[in-house]
C-alpha cells in the first residue's frame, strides 16, 4: 500500500484495514501532519469496498500521548480560532461508515485519549492509561474529550478525570464502560481487535453499516426518536440483498454468502 511517515498501513486479515501511529520519539503525539496522514489512510479505507473493519492502534508504550504540545504552545487564539486548530481531527468521525476498532495500550493521554474514544469499539490491554491532561498545560481537552468521556463514564466521573488531570486505569476504564474489553498483553490487546474487525469483516456491509448509524444515533437523538430511526433504517434493510439471502440460508441451515447489496 501507499506509505506514510507517521503511520503504518497494512491489511492483515481479509477485510480488516489496520493502521499503526508510528511517531515513536514523541509517543505519537498527534502532530497536524501525523492527523492528516491518518484522515488519508482512513478516508482511502472507507472508499475500498475490499475493506470492512480498522483497527487503529499505536506502539506498546503508547496509544498517543496527545496533541503535540511543541506545535501548540506558540499558537494565538487567532492562529488556534482562525485555522480551525484540531477540527479536522473529528472528520474521521463523520466520513467513516465502517466500524473502527481503537485497541489502546500505553498512554492514552488528552487528545490520544479523545482519538481512542473516537472508535466504535475500544479495546485495552493492562498497560493502557487513559486521561485529559490539559488542565495542568492550561487549558481544556479540545478534540470531544468533554463530551465523549461524559456521555462514556458519567459527569461526575468525567468532572474528576478533567478536573483533577488524574489519570484512569485500565481497570478503572474497564469498571467504567469506557472500553469493551481489557486483554492481558498489549498484543492480545491488538489480536482482539484485529479478531473483532475480522468477525464484523464477514457480515453483511450493508448491515454492519446501517448498524454502526444507528448506533451512534443514539449519542444524539433522544429515545423515542432514536427507536423511530432505527425502526425505518430495519425496514429499509428489507430492500437489501443481504435481507434476503441472510434470512433465507438461516432457513435452509446453510451459511450466508452475503453480496453486499
Ligand atoms: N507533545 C509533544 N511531545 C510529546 C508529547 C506531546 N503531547 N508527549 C510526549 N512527548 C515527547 C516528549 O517531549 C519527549 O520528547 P524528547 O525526547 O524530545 O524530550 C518524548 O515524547 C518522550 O516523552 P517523555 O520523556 O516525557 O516520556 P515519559 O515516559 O517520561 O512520560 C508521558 C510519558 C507521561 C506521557 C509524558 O510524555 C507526558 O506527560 N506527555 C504529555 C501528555 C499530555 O499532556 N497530553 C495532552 C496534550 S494537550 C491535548 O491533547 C489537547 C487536546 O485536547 C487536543
Amino acid at each position: 500500500g501507499k506509505s506514510y511517515e507517521h503511520i503504518k498501513v497494512s491489511s492483515p486479515k481479509p477485510g480488516v484495514g489496520f493502521i499503526e501511529l508510528n511517531r515513536p520519539k514523541a509517543l505519537n503525539a498527534l502532530c497536524t501532519p501525523l492527523i492528516l496522514e491518518l484522515n488519508s489512510a482512513l478516508r482511502n479505507y472507507q472508499a475500498d469496498n475490499s475493506i470492512s473493519a480498522i483497527v487503529l492502534t499505536g506502539s506498546e508504550r503508547a496509544f498517543a500521548a496527545g496533541a503535540d504540545i511543541k506545535e501548540m504552545k506558540d499558537l494565538s487564539f487567532a492562529d488556534a480560532y482562525g485555522a480551525d486548530f484540531i477540527e479536522t481531527w473529528s472528520d474521521l468521525v463523520t466520513f467513516l461508515k465502517k466500524p473502527l476498532i481503537t485497541a489502546v495500550n500505553g498512554y492514552a493521554l488528552g487528545g490520544g485519549c479523545e482519538l481512542a474514544m473516537m472508535g466504535d469499539i475500544v479495546y485495552a490491554s493492562n498497560s493502557a492509561v487513559f486521561g485529559q491532561p490539559e488542565i495542568k498545560l492550561g487549558v481544556i481537552p479540545g478534540a470531544g474529550g468533554s463530551q465523549r468521556l461524559t456521555k462514556a463514564i458519567g459527569k461526575s466521573r468525567a468532572m474528576e478525570v478533567i478536573l483533577t488531570g488524574d489519570n484512569i486505569s485500565s481497570k478503572q476504564a474497564g469498571e467504567w464502560g469506557l472500553v469493551a474489553k481489557v486483554f492481558e498483553t498489549p498484543q492480545e490487546c491488538v489480536d482482539g481487535a484485529l479478531a473483532t474487525a475480522a468477525k464484523i469483516a464477514g457480515y453483511s456491509q450493508i448491515a454492519v453499516k446501517a448498524a454502526k448509524e444507528v448506533v451512534n444515533k443514539s449519542q444524539d437523538l433522544g429515545i423515542r426518536e432514536g427507536v423511530e430511526f432505527e425502526r425505518r433504517v430495519f425496514h429499509g434493510l428489507f430492500g437489501s440483498e443481504d435481507q434476503k439471502i441472510g434470512m433465507t440460508a438461516f432457513a435452509a441451515k446453510k451459511k450466508a454468502e452475503w453480496s453486499n447489496k
